[in-house]
């Protein structure tokens, strides 16, 4: 195994030093480093993070693999600083069984760029008729401790609360996607000013905050622990905040593209800009940012959406939902927070590796941590091209737009998955 020295960096933006990484840990960190077998990487000027945790990615694989796969997903991962993902549970077949979440689970492996850690479904093909088998995925090679019905949300209040009672037995977790069904029919778009203008139909915000105030409620209830996916309004993040406050055992994410883009965007008529839930008014964009800073929101998660050609490129209501993000998304937080780097790290890799239990990762670089670190150059600014991104869909809604900051290299429990920003296989 390959050692790698790397000179005069900052690891989570303190003072600049040399850190060793050998044997798949973080050997030395200090001043002054010296290793003549190691492989030299000049860190002046970087930042070196602990290896980025996301906590929803769509990777498509078994299924959609037109769309990504779990390699190609995880390469994208990588590329974007990454060295854990957790793959939803709606693909094709669901991932509702043993069997499914150790193939994906398996794969990721095979693949070696990331830790894929599958998400298991919470009911049954993700009708929402009943409880899929939580124990079997739990017990499986995956250790599946994360379920959800994303894309969907568990709409019926008992088998929420059923869920949230079988997952405590081993410390699990309920990921839900809050959009309550009957509020959200046909709907396209956010329903506000914008959407009354186009004659969309409109996905009302109380749609998500109706279904967060019941669970934070259950979970309280129960004693169970709740995460709310992709939280996109204002007034999900009070619900948040007065459960928190509460002592409430919940956490909750926001995706990059609703920190950064409103429903202006659905004005061009562009379906790049169709996510669900959609993206919202200005004024929520700014709670959001705020609920991030002061913690009422836990993380950011991608929700890295791939879509191939035929479902994104058409009409805007026949368009499938969703948007690529691994490999922009610490591009948009150091964008929208600035070189808050103990931030960054607390919102991208160590909370989100707690949330999910993902021992190893979340560490800060220190001697005898796993060496899951990224590198990142701050002062870069680089102009999205689709088409070079390692997705093998183009669903972007960053095109041509420039960033600040570059992932310069990744590694996973000491090895490179990504060198001089570019994939090493
Ligand atoms: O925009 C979305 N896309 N929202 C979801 O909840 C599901 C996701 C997908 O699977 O494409
Ligand atoms: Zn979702």
């Amino acid at each position: 195994m390959t050692a790698y020295l790397i000179t005069s960096v900052s690891v989570v933006g303190a003072a600049p030093t040399d850190l060793l990484i050998r044997d798949g840990v973080v050997a030395e960190v200090g001043a002054g480093l010296s290793a003549p077998d190691a492989t030299v990487i000049d860190g002046t000027g970087l930042v070196a993070l602990p290896g980025l945790v996301d906590l929803h990615t769509h990777l498509r694989e078994p299924g959609r693999e037109d769309a990504e796969t779990v390699e190609s997903g995880s390469r994208a991962a990588a590329l974007g600083g990454y060295t854990a993902v957790c793959a939803m549970a709606n693909t094709s077949p669901v991932a509702d069984t043993a069997g499914v979440v150790e193939q994906v689970w398996r794969l990721g492996r095979e693949a070696g760029l990331v830790d894929v850690q599958p998400v298991g479904a919470v009911t049954v093909g993700l009708a929402g008729e009943r409880l899929a088998e939580l124990g079997a995925m739990a017990d499986s090679a995956a250790q599946v401790r994360m379920f959800s019905d994303d894309g969907h949300c568990v709409a019926d209040p008992l088998l929420m609360r059923r869920a949230l009672e079988y997952v405590k037995a081993f410390d699990g977790i309920i990921a839900q996607h809050a959009e309550e069904p009957r509020l959200t029919e046909g709907a396209q778009m956010h329903e506000g000013e914008v959407s009354t203008r186009l004659g969309l139909i409109g996905w009302p915000a109380v749609a998500e905050e109706a279904i967060i105030a019941r669970d934070v409620l259950l979970a309280e209830h129960v004693g169970s622990r709740l995460h709310v996916c992709h939280v996109s309004t204002a007034g999900s993040v009070e619900v948040l905040r007065q459960a928190k406050a509460r002592g409430v055992r919940v956490t909750a994410e926001v995706t990059p593209h609703h920190l950064l883009l409103t429903d202006e965007r659905a004005e061009s008529y562009d379906p790049v800009f169709k996510v669900n839930p959609p993206l919202r008014t200005s004024a929520d964009v700014t709670a959001l940012r705020a609920a991030l800073a002061d913690g009422v929101i836990d993380i950011i998660a991608t929700d890295h959406a791939p879509h191939a050609v035929e479902d994104k490129e058409c009409e805007w209501a026949y368009a499938r939902p969703g948007m690529l993000g691994l490999e922009t998304a610490l591009s948009i937080a150091l964008d929208v927070l600035g070189p808050e780097w103990d931030l960054i790290a607390e919102r991208m890799s160590r909370t989100p590796a707690r949330i999910a239990g993902l021992t190893g990762h979340g560490v800060d670089p220190a001697p005898g941590a796993p060496a899951n670190l990224t590198l990142v150059d701050p002062a870069v600014r680089r102009t999205i091209e689709p088409a070079e991104l390692a997705s093998r869909s183009r669903n972007t809604p960053y095109a041509r737009m420039t960033l600040p900051g570059r992932i310069v290299a990744t590694f996973l429990r000491g090895e490179p998955t990504v060198l001089d920003g570019k994939a090493v296989k």
